[in-house]
């Protein structure tokens, strides 16, 4: 980066993290910021092709294993918390909240996102659908909402981060994310984890590169939203959506690819990013894996293994694990 600014005003996250990650040798950026308005959007597309069939097998684990997922929980013991982190538009949660309240369990929502915009249509669509449900949403990425849990009342904390959004960590990563989870809980929560499995390859690469260009369009956006709230003069046809999976790691990793060689510059920052033709700016890994490396690295980190409910294709799995 060039033409530093001399006085330095307060920064955004999101531009601190841009400058960040565009600064360093192989460029990246943070994946939570996909989630703008667009890109929440672009998302709900995503979830709706035939080929990102993650939605679909989760949404049928819950649709059909509701009741023992529940049962396993204990949900009608006493009150507890229900935390969700990455809530989104909350489509496959609802299929718990129908059947939590059909039963009368008592409990309050604590829907977590990185998108206020998301959460605010959850919000008001859970008031439609669910008058008497106590929603008390988090806007936060994760780290910080496990800052906040503490905060929450003394009751029993039954947390979902489904999704596979623990994907979106390095193992490294997601072995800290529980550690600080497992000592931010108490004996008796519990956390139910949706996770993709390894599986077919082409089904898998299918997923992330899609013949209709919506994953394209999603990582692309990325480009948009610095033009938008930085100042950026990216053109999004100057780039190219990449990913590529790896079976044996089971990552899927994101970039976008300059064509060319290339200047940027960001007029809310003063700053100027050169791009050389084909430098890649990482954006996402949506890591696989199976049951074995599930369950080491969730047992690493003190959490103990209730049980596995997994679709028809055993493509997805959520997994219910206790403190
Ligand atoms: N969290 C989603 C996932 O990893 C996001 C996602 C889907 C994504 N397709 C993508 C991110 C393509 C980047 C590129 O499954």
């Amino acid at each position: 980066m060039s033409n530093m600014k001399t006085t330095e005003t307060k920064l955004t996250p999101f531009a601190r993290d841009v400058l960040t990650g565009l600064e360093k040798e192989n460029k990246s950026l943070p994946s939570k910021y996909f989630y703008d308005e667009e890109g929440d959007r672009l998302f709900q597309q995503i979830m709706n092709m035939p080929e990102y069939y993650l939605t679909r097998c989760e949404f049928e684990i819950l649709a059909e294993q509701r009741n023992e997922i529940c049962d396993a929980i204990g949900t009608t013991d006493a009150p507890f918390n229900l935390i969700e982190f990455g809530a989104g538009d909350g489509l496959k949660t609802k299929l718990l909240l129908k059947h939590l309240t059909d039963i009368n369990a008592d409990f309050t929502y604590y829907p977590v996102d990185i998108s206020s915009n998301i959460l605010n249509e959850l919000k008001t669509g859970l008031k439609v659908e669910f008058p008497s449900l106590q929603v008390n949403p988090v806007h936060d990425d994760y780290f910080g909402a496990l800052r906040q849990m503490e905060y929450f009342n003394k009751r029993r904390n039954v947390t979902l981060f489904l999704g596979s959004n623990i994907g979106n960590f390095h193992y490294d990563e997601a072995a800290v994310f529980l550690q600080q989870f497992v000592a931010g809980s108490r004996a008796g929560d519990m956390l139910l984890l949706g996770v993709d499995l390894k599986k077919d390859p082409k089904v898998i690469s299918l997923a992330y590169d899609d013949p209709h260009g919506i994953t394209a369009a999603f990582n692309l956006n990325l480009l948009t939203r610095m033009n938008k709230e930085l100042g950026a003069d990216f053109n999004p046809a100057d780039f190219r959506h990449y990913t590529c999976y790896e079976p044996a790691s089971g990552e899927v990793l994101s970039y976008l690819i300059s064509l060319n060689d290339r200047q940027v510059y960001f007029r809310e920052l003063d700053r100027t990013v050169s791009f050389k033709k084909n430098e890649l700016i990482h954006t996402e890994i949506s890591k696989k894996y199976t049951l074995e490396e599930l369950e080491k690295l969730a047992l690493s980190q003190g959490l103990e293994l209730v049980s596995h409910f997994m679709d028809n294709k055993n493509y997805f799995t959520d997994t219910l694990f206790k403190i």
